[in-house]
Formats: C-alpha cells, sequence, structure tokens
C-alpha cells in the first residue's frame, strides 16, 4: 500500500520511520493528497506530482513517527530554509529516495537532527572529489574498489545528515569541504567541522545503518557547552 509504514526503529539520534512511497504518476500524486490535513493538502496541491508524493511521504513519515513518540503536530509545513517546521521542543528531520521516504523524530533539548538515506549503487565518478576533502581522500586509499564506492556513499549521506541537522544553527551553505566525516565499525563515527563562518563550537553525532538496497543515516547537532550559545 502506497504510504504504508515500512519500518519502525528506535536509532541512536531519535525515532525513524520508513514509508512505501508509489510510482511517480498523476493519478499517485492525486492519491497522495488523501493521506494530508487541509493546510498541509493545500501546500502539497500546488507541487509537481512527482514532489508531491515524496513531499508527501515525508509528511506521513514525520506523523507516523510523531505518533510512536507520543507527540502530536498540526500541519507540518516547511520552515524558510526548508527544513520541515516543527512544534516547539520536537526535532525532526526527513529524507526520500526512490520508493521510500524516512523521518527522524527526537525530543530537542538543545539538539537537532537530520536523517539521510540513498539507495545502495556506485555512485558517480565525481563525487568523490566533490564530498571528501583531500584528507578523507587519503584515508580511502588503501580500500578494495568495491570498499571504497560504499565508503564515499557513506561519507556523502552522512554529511548530508550532518547538514540537516547544522543548517538550523548556522542557516547557511555548509559546502562538504567544510566537514570531515570518520564512520566507524559498530555504527557510529567521528565528525570534524571546519566552518569557514568560525560559527560554533558544536558538539556533532553521526550514525549509520546499510544493507544491500539502503544507506540510511543519522546526525545530531548542539551548541558545545560553555560556548555562549
Ligand atoms: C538540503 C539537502 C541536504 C537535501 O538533500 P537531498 O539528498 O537533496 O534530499 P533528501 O531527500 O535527502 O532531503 C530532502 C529534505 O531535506 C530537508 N531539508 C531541505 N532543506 C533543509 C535545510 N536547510 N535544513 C534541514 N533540512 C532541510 C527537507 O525536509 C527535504 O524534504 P521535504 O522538502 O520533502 O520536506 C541538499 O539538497 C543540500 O542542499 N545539501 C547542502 C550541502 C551539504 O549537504 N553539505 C554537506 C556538508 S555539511
Amino acid at each position: 500500500m502506497p504510504f504504508s509504514i515500512l519500518f519502525q526503529r528506535e536509532l541512536p539520534h531519535g525515532l525513524c520511520v520508513g514509508v512505501r512511497l508509489p510510482e511517480p504518476s498523476e493519478n499517485a500524486g492525486e492519491l497522495a493528497l488523501e493521506q494530508l490535513g487541509a493546510d498541509e493538502r493545500a501546500h502539497a496541491a500546488g507541487l509537481p506530482f512527482r514532489r508531491r508524493i515524496t513531499w508527501v511521504g515525508g509528511r506521513v513519515a514525520l506523523h507516523r513517527a510523531l505518533e510512536r513518540a507520543g507527540q502530536q503536530a498540526g500541519a507540518i509545513l516547511a520552515t524558510e530554509r526548508g527544513a520541515p517546521s516543527l512544534p516547539p521542543g520536537i526535532a525532526g528531520s526527513v529524507s526520500h529516495k526512490e520508493g521510500l521516504a524516512v523521518a527522524l523524530v527526537a525530543p530537542a533539548a538543545g539538539w537537532r537532527v537530520g536523517i539521510d538515506i540513498e539507495r545502495m549503487r556506485v555512485p558517480r565518478a565525481e563525487i568523490e572529489r566533490h564530498v571528501l576533502t583531500e584528507g578523507e581522500r587519503q584515508e580511502l586509499t588503501a580500500l578494495r574498489q568495491e570498499e571504497r564506492w560504499r565508503e564515499v556513499l557513506l561519507r556523502f549521506s552522512a554529511k548530508e545528515a550532518v547538514y540537516k541537522a547544522l543548517d538550523p544553527f548556522v542557516r547557511r551553505y555548509v559546502s562538504f569541504q567544510e566537514v570531515t566525516v570518520r564512520p566507524e565499525p559498530q555504527g557510529g563515527g567521528r565528525v570534524q567541522l571546519a566552518l569557514k563562518g568560525g560559527e560554533g563550537p558544536f558538539q556533532v553525532e553521526m550514525g549509520w545503518e546499510i544493507d544491500e538496497q539502503f544507506v540510511l543515516t543519522t546526525a545530531r547537532v548542539t551548541l558545545s557547552k560553555g560556548s555562549g550559545g
């Protein structure tokens, strides 16, 4: 069933819900509107059908995750930066790829969260140079080809999750060269920021999961204690 729940998981950075997306079509775009309350429907109705399906999938995933966390939200529209606008006290994030939308929600308590999902497939050749810093590329030199593209994909995804969690604080585009991520074997990892604007300092965490189909990454960010923010 389109927009049905595919999975629900307690992850280190929040509660994650995944929702099935239909194949894009005009008809699926019409049906998508039925998933929403009035204000969200009014927004979604103005989107082209492909974009409408992913937007609706993200909202359905967010609402399901909030319900399971014992929270409620009215219409979840977007902030002026493009993130989902959630009620005070709740942090949340959305990502979608063909067939799947995922949402992550958590009590905010000073933190913001990010989630990203990528299809498990060989990334385009130019992605590595664009996404990894010179230092990260050095770290990958000993890897065999398949391990290497997986690591590139994982770091790409982790940086997008970090971006979503960081943007509410810095409110600007942060390039992939300003962030170094080092995934660790058990699903965690280290994140180092070298922000051009000198913002922060921030405490940043990342997490990840991989199966045959998808790479799923999460992040959370808060101002470091004693930073005065
Ligand atoms: C915003 C961005 C991360 C979205 O990633 P994407 O792979 O294109 O798309 P995804 O499906 O994973 O995520 C889309 C969701 O991101 C969220 N999003 C968009 N802008 C956002 C922002 N400024 N802050 C937080 N979340 C944002 C939205 O919820 C959006 O879904 P929705 O519009 O349906 O609600 C990406 O397009 C981008 O601009 N990246 C900036 C550079 C970057 O990633 N730097 C990494 C180093 S920090």
